[in-house]
């Protein structure tokens, strides 16, 4: 994919998965707009893709933004687009996660999954539509493994993460026609900030489902999506054994399941 001279706006471009998609953009010749909410990461996120930078031309712009509030998207949105260009790439990225045991989950905390991981996307393809609109380009929606498999600990996320690849099947195919491609990445764990601050607080029960797993790096995660973009793939699953664990959940849903719950089972027993 001939990234040089496009201009690529990603939430959550501040850290995680999503600093390394605009490294990875800004090191093949893209100019980025990265939106986040704390403003010293964005600063230091901002320096890092600099060092990537190949032209001179390149902007690189960081904006202040919760992709929940609608009112404030449109209008970071639309100053993005003043000083960064019409975006080709527009990468949904922020996203807010964790694993609780439903009984233990806060409503607060349900609620924002969803005005993060949902709305948060809604908004800014709302905002942005009428710029890509004009010459076409790509939309990555953000989901995960939890998007399309449902695990102990995820209600709040796997909700949210199904529900944005719902969203994604849908927009597909109403854009399908402008030119615009739409995807869904569903990255298995990666090692982020993220899952450094999460993941050990999840329950036992998740840990133990994860443990079977591994975790990738970000870097790994964000060539799997360029490369997904450029076959024009719908699911994006970076990794060999999240493909065998999509494609085993669509041919054998029960078998999963089984495997999930016999080592819920064993945790469980094991406690006491
Ligand atoms: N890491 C994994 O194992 C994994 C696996 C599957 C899917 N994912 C998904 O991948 C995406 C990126 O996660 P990551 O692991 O890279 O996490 P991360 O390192 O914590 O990055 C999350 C980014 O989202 C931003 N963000 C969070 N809430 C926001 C809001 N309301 N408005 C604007 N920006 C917001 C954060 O910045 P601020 O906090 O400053 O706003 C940060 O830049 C998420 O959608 C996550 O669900 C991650």
């Amino acid at each position: 994919m001939d990234l040089k001279n496009k201009a690529v706006f990603i939430t959550g471009g501040s850290s995680g998965i999503g600093l390394a998609c605009a490294q990875y953009a800004a090191a093949r010749g893209s100019s980025v707009a990265i939106f986040a909410r704390d403003g010293k990461r964005l600063t230091g996120a901002l320096a890092d893709i600099g060092k990537c930078r190949v032209a001179p031309d390149q902007k690189f712009n960081a904006y202040q933004l919760d992709v929940s509030h609608n009112a404030d998207v449109e209008i970071v949105m639309e100053l993005a687009v003043k000083e960064t260009g019409d975006p080709f790439i527009l990468i949904n990225s922020a996203g807010l996660g964790g694993a609780f045991h439903f009984a233990e989950l806060p409503y607060k905390r349900f609620d924002d999954t969803m005005k993060i991981n949902v709305y948060g996307i809604r908004n800014t393809i709302a905002a942005l539509l009428p710029f890509m609109k004009k010459a076409g380009g790509h939309i990555v929606n953000v989901s995960s493994m939890g998007g399309f498999i449902g695990v102990f600990g995820y209600t709040a996320y796997s909700a949210s993460k199904f529900a944005v690849v719902g969203f994604s099947e849908c927009l597909r195919a109403e854009l399908k026609s402008l030119n615009i491609n739409v995807s869904v990445l569903c990255p298995p764990d990666t090692d982020t900030p993220m899952m450094q601050t999460q993941g050990r607080a999840r329950p036992k029960e998740t840990i133990a489902i994860a443990g079977n797993a591994g975790l990738k790096t970000a870097e790994y995660v964000a060539a799997a999506m360029y490369k997904g973009l450029e076959k024009q793939s719908f699911a994006i699953i970076p990794g060999l054994s999240g493909k065998l664990i999509y494609l085993i959940k669509r041919l054998f849903p029960a078998l999963p399941e089984a495997l999930m719950d016999r080592t819920i089972r064993k945790v469980q027993q094991k406690s006491g």
